[in-house]
């Protein structure tokens, strides 16, 4: 059945794939970097003025990111240090600016993954470390774990040096009215009661890089679904779902976690590449055209030849991509 699926995404013509995407590869031996900030984004009619403010800090992301691996960083701290941009910036879905759960509250998933060496380290539920994409790091850096969780990720962070926060530090009034309006839809059993409503629903920041030594990583981080029950885990700490490197192509995934979840996407993406014979662009585009529903959400990707992809099946996603070529391009919506 597995064989028949990765045959059928190898033979569907590509018109027939209900996704948008930005990107498609060409090869190259420099390095290669896209992010996100996630696939709950604005809608098509928002004033150009509000899109453009959108734009500008993925361009300060981005720019921060191409200067770096073009100085010759490694595709690992890149990714962690971008995603620290994102993480500080009150636009996206992660850290500053993260949604809040069911009581108000924030807690924080991240993970992080180093192609060359399948090291990986992950958070989740963490409620007072202002970057966690840091604290992931240290995570695989200083435990022989992968994955820690709520308390016990906070008392580990207590021994390290990372920035600590209240927990109201991570509130904005833009997040705490789209909780409002959930909590009010789902009262009254309305559609934003449902678990895959996109609007308010979801974000998340990533970054995939390419290094100068041609090795691959991935960073991801998201504050979760708004509203979402206490205690609830989605995608984004867990290696091989929303996050995930390894020596075919990096991969950070934004949506619906649950869906990520079930289809293993990061994973995914490079096992069809392994197994299946696939190109990148293939690969992520079966996948979020074919194995995902409408309005899970999108990806971003880098393979070990440097090609770059973007690809989602929401109304946008908050995007950009930049190679060594002197390709610099961020976006919200398909062209
Ligand atoms: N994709 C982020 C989340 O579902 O938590």
């Amino acid at each position: 059945m597995r064989l028949i699926s990765l045959l059928v995404g190898v033979v569907v013509p590509f018109a027939l794939l209900s996704c948008r995407s930005a990107g498609g590869g060409t090869k190259l031996d420099g390095w290669a970097l896209a992010i996100h900030g996630g696939a709950g984004t604005l809608s098509k009619n928002t004033p150009p003025a509000k899109r453009q403010e959108y734009e500008e800090a993925l361009t300060v992301a981005l720019a921060y990111g191409r200067e770096r691996l073009a100085r010759g960083d490694s595709a690992l701290d890149v990714c962690e240090a971008v995603v620290r941009i994102l993480e500080d910036d009150p636009h996206f879905n992660a850290g500053k600016g993260a949604v809040y759960n069911e009581k108000g509250e924030h807690e924080l998933d991240a993970s992080i993954m180093d192609g060359a060496t399948l090291r990986c380290g992950a958070v989740t539920g963490v409620r007072t470390v202002k970057n966690p994409i840091s604290l992931a790091r240290l995570v695989m850096e200083k435990t022989r774990h992968v994955l820690l969780m709520g308390d016990g990720a906070e008392q580990f962070a207590d021994s390290q040096t990372v920035e600590r926060v209240p927990n109201t530090w991570f509130d904005t009034e833009h997040r705490k009215r789209a909780l409002d309006e959930v909590l009010k839809e789902r009262a009254s059993g309305g559609a934003m009661a449902a678990p895959r409503s996109v609007q308010h629903g979801y974000g998340t920041v990533g970054c995939v890089a390419r290094d100068n030594a041609g090795n691959l990583a991935a960073a991801t981080s998201t504050g979760g679904m708004t509203g979402k029950r206490w205690g609830r885990i989605g995608d984004t700490p867990l290696i091989g779902a929303g996050n995930y490197a390894d020596g075919w192509a990096a991969v950070s995934c934004t949506g619906t976690g649950e869906q990520f979840m079930r289809h293993v996407v990061g994973r995914t993406v490079t096992a069809r590449m392994e197994f299946g014979g696939q190109t990148l662009e293939q690969s992520a585009r079966a996948i979020v055209a074919d194995t995902l529903q409408k309005d899970d959400g999108g990806l971003i990707a880098v393979d070990r030849d440097g090609n770059l992809t973007a690809q989602w099946n929401s109304e946008g996603m908050y995007h950009g991509l930049a190679d060594a070529s002197g390709r610099f391009t961020v976006g919200i919506f398909a062209k």
